[in-house]
């Protein structure tokens, strides 16, 4: 069995972040979700696994290597245009060949126990699997309707009237009977060949797809909130521990992970929260489901509910940042210049809330 991840598109809704990284690449508790689900794909024991990339191939490309730092091999397989995730499998169809594939998005984090699932399909006589979750907006998804035995009657991308509240998750298995089901649509109205038009195919043609309705969460993190609630998610299910050094004078509550390196001085940090390599804390308090990256500094503030990148100071703030998606090397801090005044370089399509 093969993986197929897709870390193409533009990641528009996390501008500004995305002008300069690919939205993959962004970390929820301090590890990148595209290295999460490579990571999953690799525990269910799958080795050989393509990444289909667009515009952002240098960073993907960059970030993951061939692979061997996770113990599998990467193929790169470059989209030219977003036309569709059914058009991102078919370009891979040379890659797959007619074996069984798991296909994942690579900006989905979904709470563990799918590689479990994976296996499953592996030694199932099933042509597909989908993996469906209850959500509370299914306009913005593929909706399933289920038959009342459990099997699919219909699935629709983004209904205006949804049948169910049964989204597909971003997570898909197949055999070699989708490369027929592929060829057989057209173009959605938006433009785009759907894989959830390409299962619809499969239904009709009387192929097995299996429904599997998943319990524990799952993110889409396309927007700034969703990353901050993947990120607390993530970080509520971490342990604690310390590989760096935390002077007398401070106060770690609930669970925290000290990474290599990072120092904590007179500070206090409420977890769940991590604190990346070489990050320095000093004179400080970083309070629940915050994740500061590596090479880090933070002194003389409070920061809480938040992600900062790698690189960034944060200095002197006279209030505490909240709900905050900081990128990397960015200077935030309070100054005593003349005239007192916020002074600000921001990239196109910032956002700031001040006081
Ligand atoms: C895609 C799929 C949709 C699925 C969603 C999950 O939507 O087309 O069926 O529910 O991913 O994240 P898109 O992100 O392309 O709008």
């Amino acid at each position: 069995m093969k993986g197929l991840i897709l870390s193409g598109g533009n990641g528009t809704r996390l501008r500004p972040i995305t002008y300069t990284s690919a939205k993959q690449l962004v970390p929820v508790a301090n590890k990148p979700v595209l290295f999460r689900v490579i990571e999953t794909i690799r525990d269910a024991g799958i080795v050989d696994i393509g990444i289909i990339v667009g515009n952002t191939a240098a960073e993907v490309m960059a970030a993951v290597g061939d692979g061997s730092k996770f113990g599998v091999k990467i193929t790169y397989i470059q989209q030219d245009a977003p036309s569709g995730l059914a058009h991102a499998v078919k370009i891979a169809h040379p890659f797959i060949g007619d074996e069984k594939f798991v296909m994942f998005l690579g900006d989905n984090c979904i709470q563990g126990g799918i590689s479990g699932l994976i296996k499953q399909f592996q030694d199932s006589t099933y042509n597909a699997q989908i993996v469906l979750k209850e959500v509370p907006n299914p306009r913005s998804f593929g909706v399933a309707e289920l038959n009342p035995n459990g099997s699919i009657l219909r699935l629709v991308e983004k209904p205006k009237e949804p049948k169910s509240n049964l989204a597909l998750v971003g997570i898909y298995m197949f055999d070699s009977s989708i490369w027929h089901a592929i060829d057989s649509i057209k173009p959605s109205a938006r433009g785009e060949l759907e894989i959830t038009d390409a299962i619809q195919a499969l239904v009709d043609t009387g192929k097995t797809v299996f429904p599997y309705v998943h319990r524990g969460w799952w993110i889409d993190t396309g927007k700034k909130d969703d990353m901050l609630e993947a990120n607390r998610l993530v970080l509520d299910e971490m342990g604690e521990q310390n590989n760096g050094s935390i002077d007398a004078a401070s106060h770690i509550i609930g669970k925290v992970i000290i990474e290599d390196g990072a120092e904590v001085i007179n500070s206090t940090i409420r977890g769940p929260a991590i604190i990346g390599k070489g990050t320095r804390i000093i004179n400080s308090y970083v309070g629940p489901f915050t994740s500061i990256y590596h090479h880090c500094t933070i002194q003389n503030s409070e920061i809480e509910h938040s992600i900062v990148l790698e690189d960034c100071t944060i200095n002197d703030l006279p209030g505490r940042l909240c709900d905050s998606l900081i990128g990397r090397s960015v200077v935030v801090s309070r100054s005593s210049a003349r005239p007192s005044a916020y002074r600000l370089v921001l990239g196109d399509h910032s956002h700031v809330d001040v006081l």
